[in-house]
């Protein structure tokens, strides 16, 4: 009777427990800022239409619900690799990449942390300071040992770019080094395009194993350039992981969509490296669901729904620009005095606000407005509708 006696309290969740406590929230003019995910000025989390479009066509065509292989679909995996290298890029790899279509940009993390722990000699990854709050638990689940490299200046609320390439140089060769390829989470800092070369220049020297983190794809500068960084590392040589979500880029949050491509050095490395990736695989999920990544397939491989799609990730990234100038221009015009002008620089939907964690408690509980305790805010959740509110809020707090 008493077998769960030795079951410890777990801490809730640090992002998600957030929106639990927004729902049970009765006050009619709360405001979820915590958890990233998409919403448009009428506070709704919409179904991109080229998504409706993918769904109506994969339901007339439905002829079976068969596994797919425990690596997912064959076609998915070119598609998405050549969504984040692109197609030259791609080619020149031929051979050389392994992709498994997993569950969200999480499973491709886990997959990926559980391969590394079981087969590489390493036992060491690096992540930034600070960074998403699960990857360190997605990490240290296995049993891998988490250290971390200076990135942000909390003075400044911007990336400390020599800070930064000081710590990195300091890493040893062959341990994991996790990267952010684009909307740095939650500082929403990135890095400029020639400083991405100069990382993967330090990391070839150091001859690191790189894993870069490529979960919004399209929301900081573009498609393609937001790959910048990855495809700077793609053609390093070094041996190279990318996990890839599709769940704010295709809006596909609930139907867990994602890749874990692997970059090798030839097609005898890739052959063992695949055999592996499914053995892990294999005793974790079995195989992936197919529902969200026939999604992804259908509209990346259908020439006018890529170009609707495209059309929808620019109209959501202008609209995460624009909240963000408007953000700027409600706090200024309430008279809050500090200065907010760095929101305006930082690429994807998150911001760090450099609030405190009793400042993002009173926030919740003085005003209903619920952010991450470190202080990140989802800038996609403003809306016109509740900005006056917010920025009254901000300026309660601040003076
Ligand atoms: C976030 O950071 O809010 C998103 O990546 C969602 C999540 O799973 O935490």
């Amino acid at each position: 009777m008493a077998h769960f006696d030795s079951v410890s309290l777990a801490p809730a969740d640090p992002i998600l427990s957030l929106t639990e406590a927004f729902k049970a929230d009765s006050n009619p003019e709360k405001i979820n800022l915590s958890v990233g995910v998409f919403v448009d000025d009428s506070g709704i989390t919409p179904i991109l239409p080229t998504v409706i479009e993918a769904e109506r066509r994969l339901a007339a065509n439905a002829s079976s619900k068969s596994y797919l292989p425990i690596t997912g679909s064959p076609l998915y995996g070119s598609l998405t690799q050549e969504l984040c290298l692109g197609s030259d890029l791609k080619n020149s790899l031929d051979g050389q990449i392994t992709t498994a279509q997993t569950p969200g940009g999480t499973g491709g993390l886990r997959v990926a942390a559980d391969f590394i722990k079981k087969n590489l000699s390493t036992n060491t990854v690096w992540l930034s300071n600070p960074t998403w709050a699960n990857h360190k638990g997605i990490f240290s689940s296995p049993g891998l040992e988490i250290k971390s490299y200076a990135y942000f200046d909390k003075a400044s609320l911007r990336l400390d770019y020599a800070a930064f390439i000081e710590a990195i140089k300091a890493i040893p060769a062959g341990d994991v080094v996790v990267l952010h390829a684009c909307c740095h989470n939650p500082t929403g800092a990135d890095l400029s395009p020639a400083q991405w070369d100069e990382v993967a220049t330090i990391a070839t020297e150091k001859n690191w194993i790189p894993l870069l983190d490529f979960a919004y794809q399209g929301f900081g500068a573009g498609i393609d350039s937001d790959a910048h960084g990855v495809r700077a590392f793609a053609k390093t040589g070094l041996p190279l992981f990318i996990a890839q979500s599709f769940s704010k880029n295709f809006g596909l949050y609930q139907d867990r969509v994602g890749a874990l491509h692997i970059i090798t050095a030839n097609a005898d490395e890739t052959k063992r490296v695949a055999s592996q990736l499914k053995l892990t695989i294999r005793t974790n999920y079995s195989n992936p669901p197919a529902h969200g990544g026939g999604i992804v397939q259908t509209i990346l491989n259908d020439q006018e729904l890529y170009t609707r799609w495209e059309i929808e990730v620019a109209q959501m990234r202008s609209r995460i620009h624009e909240v963000r100038d408007n953000f700027v221009a409600a706090l200024s015009s309430v008279g809050v005095s500090r200065d907010f002008s760095f929101l305006k620089e930082q690429k994807g939907m998150f911001s760090f606000t450099g609030l405190s964690q009793e400042q993002a408690t009173a926030l919740r509980e003085d005003h209903s407005i619920y952010i991450v305790n470190d202080g990140r805010i989802n800038v996609a959740g403003i809306t016109a509708d509740n900005l006056p509110r917010l920025a009254q809020a901000f300026k309660a707090l601040l003076g």
